[in-house]
């Protein structure tokens, strides 16, 4: 299943964001790559060595742990520290496999459930640059507003189609997730937004408040944490 999470960041977040975006070391993206990932990547990144990439990785953080629909799609357990890349000029990313998991600085060791692509880059100031997922219903081409995010399951291969106008740029990370299994994570999704549909419609009831036990019973009964 992918999710489209408007709203991540702000304007005025947005702004700021581009202007220190701008301002940071970018070095060649294969440096955080494995090698089937290294033979179709051709991008850049900011150097995770630099002190604006810290402060920069923070706020995006910050802004996905304040996002309420962000945590009831993902259901997060642990997110990886965000990256970010730059496509232009031809630069692409083919169809590759994200690792299923990796180092984390905190938890050791982490299981990438999903994947996030959070858009910084207005759409209309670049062609290309499609984040193109497979699943198991079929091909997805994706072209968010920026501030916007994109989540699915890292399981997918997927691609960045080649930029061919203007500069893309974005930031990217993995979740790992409290409920593993997709399926369990998409019901549990599809019930919490039903209740709160419910319940902006016709406020607090003892059936909302039923069905929000069911809720927080399934999440006891699949999560890991
Ligand atoms: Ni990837």
């Amino acid at each position: 299943m992918m999710y489209h999470i408007p709203g991540v960041l702000t304007a005025d977040e947005l702004h700021q964001m581009a202007e220190d975006v701008n301002r940071a070391p970018w070095i060649d993206g294969r440096a955080t790559v494995g090698a089937q990932g290294a033979q179709v990547k051709n991008n850049q990144q900011i150097d995770t060595h630099s002190p604006l990439y810290a402060a920069l990785q923070g706020r995006v953080l910050r802004a996905l742990n304040q996002h309420s629909l962000f945590f009831a799609a993902a259901l997060p357990k642990t997110l990886s520290t965000p990256l970010f890349n730059r496509y232009q000029q031809q630069e692409t990313y083919g169809f590759h496999v994200d690792g299923a998991v990796r180092s984390h600085p905190q938890s050791g060791w982490m299981r990438t459930d999903l994947s996030a692509t959070l858009f910084l880059s207005d759409p209309e100031s670049y062609d290309g640059g499609e984040l193109v997922v497979n699943d198991t219903y079929g091909q997805h081409s994706v072209k968010l507003p920026a501030g916007d995010l994109v989540l699915y399951p890292s399981s997918s291969l997927h691609c960045v189609t080649p930029v061919t106008r203007g500069v893309r740029i974005a930031s990217f990370l993995w979740i790992q997730s409290m409920i593993r299994d997709d399926k369990r994570r998409a019901m549990l999704f599809d019930l919490d937004r039903n209740i709160q549909t419910l319940k902006a419609r016709h406020g607090e009831s003892e059936e909302v408040l039923s069905l929000l036990n069911l809720y927080h019973n399934l999440l006891r009964e699949w999560s890991e944490i």
